[in-house]
């Protein structure tokens, strides 16, 4: 394992979490969703911030994200349809992402155990993208219940 490439592609992993729940912030017209939303972006902005400071230790630069969103997703997620229009298609997307972070991280820590602060990290990022994907489906329940019922 090439631990600087890994930092590498977490942060990307990061990124793209980052940036496509930043990018759902303005089409968001309930408040409490409002604020599930930020209080995400800001956790994925702690776990971003986390990759470019290991990185710079190691004397690194952060890799450059060329072609936004729509890249990173072909990157992460391959096929999947980046649809933002409905809140259905929002949470079925975060389910997505979340679960592939969650399948990357299993990954991450294993390779880690040299490397315990990043390690540590890890378990908690990953901790985190676990409540993410909770959310996610909890809420796409409760969209999904609302559209059968009407
Ligand atoms: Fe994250
Ligand atoms: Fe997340």
């Amino acid at each position: 394992m090439n631990i600087i490439l890994r930092l590498k592609e977490f942060y990307l992993l990061e990124m793209f979490q980052l940036t496509l729940y930043e990018s759902q912030l303005s089409s968001i017209q309930n408040e409490y969703i409002e604020h599930a939303y930020e209080r995400m972006v800001e956790l994925e902005r702690h776990h971003v911030d986390f990759y470019k400071k290991i990185l710079n230790q190691f004397g690194e630069d952060v890799p450059k994200v060329f072609g936004g969103l729509t890249s990173l997703a072909g990157h992460f997620l391959g096929g999947f349809t980046l649809d933002l229009t409905t809140a259905e298609n929002r949470y079925k997307l975060g389910i997505a992402v979340e679960n592939k972070a969650i399948e990357m991280y299993r990954v991450f820590i294993m390779e880690t155990w040299e490397y315990p602060e990043i390690r540590k990290r890890a378990f908690h990022n990953m901790v985190d993208e676990e409540f993410h994907l909770l959310w996610y489906k909890d809420n796409l329940k409760h969209v999904t219940s609302l559209t059968q019922s009407t």
